[in-house]
């Protein structure tokens, strides 16, 4: 083991959840794991190379391949992180109209309801990959992005305010390719509104807002 930090894998207990099964999470926990087992192994290997304080040439495709792979796996092991930690068992279905993420919807979007379409929207788009609303800690700005994959598309110092992950694997034990949708209005009955405010000031803070 390297002297690099080491991440251990968090858990959830996120079982009960409406239209998301048991069976889909444990099995998306699994996933998860590996990333944070990924991330590791490429933290390990690229500090082995780095051994003797230097790159060497013969060295170089190693490295490079190693490097390119930690955007993937470092995103794919914070992304799920974040996903999971925006559900709730429980949860309220829509965020009350005077908390933070309501009036940050309203603010950049002209309701909470235009974000929503906006951010199913997003969700929706073919391919493999997520919809994030982002926070624009500058301006405080919310903005709906698709990335592809867990890496292309990330906006550099955005806070991740809303992340749902459209992988097939985040819904295919519960419904088929085609019905995304319905995995989308799953995903946002069991949002945690109450988490996404709190990243909101967490944000504003970081912006001295
Ligand atoms: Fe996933």
């Amino acid at each position: 083991m390297g002297a690099n930090a080491t991440y251990k894998a968090r858990q959830w207990s996120l079982a009960g959840l409406k239209g998301i099964s048991d069976k889909t999470l444990e099995m998306h926990f699994k996933l998860y794991e590996g990333y944070v087992a990924e991330t590791n192994r490429l933290t390990e290997h690229l500090a082995d190379i780095l051994k003797d304080g230097q790159v060497d040439q013969e060295e170089m495709p190693a490295y490079s391949e190693l490097t390119r792979r930690l955007g993937f796996e470092y995103n794919g092991m914070v992304l799920h992180e974040y996903y999971f930690d925006n559900l709730a068992r429980g949860a309220a279905g829509e965020p009350k109209k005077t908390s933070a993420f309501a009036r940050a919807a309203g603010e950049s979007f002209g309701s909470f309801d235009v974000w929503k379409a906006a951010f199913v929207s997003v969700g929706k788009m073919r391919g493999v990959g997520w919809a994030i609303c982002f926070q624009d800690p500058h301006t405080g700005k919310l903005s709906n992005h698709w990335v592809t994959l867990h890496e292309i598309g990330n906006v550099a110092g955005f806070v991740p305010i809303l992340v749902m992950d459209v992988w097939e694997h985040a819904f295919i034990l519960d419904y088929a390719p085609a019905q995304r949708p319905k995995y989308i209005e799953a995903f946002l009955a069991n949002t945690d509104w109450d988490v996404l405010d709190r990243r909101l000031s967490a944000a504003g803070a970081h912006a001295g807002r």
